[in-house]
């Protein structure tokens, strides 16, 4: 007789690598006899992958353990792990102030979880926050062969050397590593055989990807290749890698989207100089130029952070001067967080009543241009990769090209379905559009 299966409760926060791993880390621990569970009440263990980007994302995780405590009273077998950027930067502090924790794992100790598992059922606590040499994709399961939706993100580099003055990834995911290109595709390949049509490939700098194949460009063209693979994404590039092969196969290859998300942070070249991003406002608009001469019709999205130390009125009023001149699809937009042992958590902050003034100006700006943008899909033909049932009856949702949320009437089961959409309507976050 076999052991009824043990139930795993993983909750994600933070970035899409993150979305990324917790799959990997329960397709690992279902070779310990784990099935994932969407209750919580139930699971025999709880596991958090965290992020550390922000104060308030890192909070989240003392608050959610706080509120695990009844529940780790009244199942006293029950195991809680802490996995992410929060384990990665804080572990020792966890393990010291969180007895109700019995597993911390940093986001490069992951192949270690099966080892870490057994460790706890015997009552004892594991640690792990090292950065080993080895390949943990190598070590950890093999991915498993059974029907999956239609898209998919796939981890090509993981870590950052840039050190940005106010961000915690260089420390928390460690240096930049690529995964082998043979083995990127190789598991491209069982995404494709397990119903997937569209990859998004992640990296905390995707387009520095060195692994082989002749860098970013190099890897898409070999993916683009996959029979059945008809969508290509990548997340998150830095200006300073859009190299030329890239730029040029965004005009080339049809599987690639017309979509990319060019993180920018300021327009301001002082304040760029002092978030160490070794770019200057003019540099990225020319690329933006060269991008939109490849690729007349490409979504552009960014991110943003206002009250950087130092920021002044004229730096903020130069960013929205950029984000004028470029006309984006979409963006992300915070108040700067001081992290601790960042050099920019040095510096004086700009007041708070300052800082949430700007971004409320900043994301009034950003939302004007994403309707905009949205509004002109009206009356355009485009593609839509049907992925649910929306909320209404006879309602199928997906994705454009452009990334917008696009939802249709239908009888037909539209699932999996690659699809031509007339837009018809626009609303806030979706566009409405019908069959042709
Ligand atoms: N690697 C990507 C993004 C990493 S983090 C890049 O280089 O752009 C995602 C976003 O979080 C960043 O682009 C930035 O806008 C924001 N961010 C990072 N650290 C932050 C901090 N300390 N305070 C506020 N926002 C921050
Ligand atoms: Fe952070 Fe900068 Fe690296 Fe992006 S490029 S992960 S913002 S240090
Ligand atoms: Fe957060 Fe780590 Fe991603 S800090 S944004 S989970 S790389």
């Amino acid at each position: 007789m076999t052991a009824a299966p043990k139930k795993l409760f993983i909750k994600t926060y933070g970035c899409q690598m993150n979305v990324y791993d917790s799959e990997r880390m329960a397709e690992t621990l279902g070779q310990q006899g784990y099935v994932t569970t969407d209750n919580q009440a139930e699971a025999d263990m709880v596991l958090l992958n965290t992020c550390h980007i922000r104060e308030k994302a890192a909070e989240k995780l003392y608050s959610d353990l706080g509120r695990l405590k009844p529940l780790k009273a009244e199942k006293p077998d029950l195991k809680i792990g802490v996995a992410g950027c929060v384990a990665q930067a804080e572990g020792e502090e966890i393990v010291r102030r969180m007895p109700l924790v019995d597993l911390v794992v940093g986001p490069q100790s992951y192949h270690r979880l099966p080892q870490m598992e057994a460790q706890v059922q015997t009552g004892k606590r594991a640690l792990d926050t090292e950065f080993p040499e080895d390949d943990k994709f190598d070590v950890m399961a093999a991915r498993p062969k059974a029907k999956r939706g239609p898209t998919a993100f796939l981890t090509v580099q993981e870590g950052c050397d840039k050190f940005c003055a106010f961000c915690v990834v260089p420390y928390t995911r460690g240096a930049e590593i690529s995964r082998p290109a043979d083995k990127i595709i190789a598991e491209a390949r069982g995404l494709v055989e397990a119903g997937v049509r569209e990859i998004t490939l992640l990296g905390q700098n995707v387009n520095a990807y060195h692994g082989g194949a002749g860098g970013l460009a190099g890897l898409c063209a070999e993916l683009a290749k996959i029979d059945g693979l008809d969508r290509i994404r990548y997340t998150t590039s830095h200006p300073n890698d859009m190299d030329d092969a890239l730029i040029a196969a965004h005009g080339e290859e049809p599987k690639m989207m017309p979509y990319l998300h060019l993180p920018v942070q300021s327009g301001s070249d002082r304040i760029l100089k002092a978030m160490n991003r070794k770019h200057t406002a003019e540099a990225y608009l020319r690329l933006i130029e060269r991008i939109r001469a490849a690729r007349p019709d490409i979504l552009l999205t960014s991110d943003f952070i206002v009250g950087f130390p130092g920021e002044t009125d004229d730096d903020f009023e130069q960013t929205l001067q950029l984000i004028e001149a470029v006309g984006y699809g979409a963006a992300y937009s915070f108040k700067y967080s001081a992290r601790p042992g960042t050099p920019a958590a040095e510096k004086e902050d700009v007041p708070s009543d300052v800082a949430d003034e700007r971004l409320q100006r900043l994301q009034a700006l950003l939302t004007q241009q994403q309707r905009a943008a949205q509004n002109a899909m009206v009356g355009k033909t485009t593609t839509v990769l049907f992925e649910k049932p929306g909320r209404l009856d006879r309602q199928w949702g997906g994705k454009s090209e452009h990334l917008h949320a696009v939802h249709v009437e239908s009888e037909e089961d539209l699932r999996g379905q690659i699809r031509e959409v007339l837009i018809t309507a626009s609303a806030p976050n979706s566009l409405a559009g019908q069959l042709t």
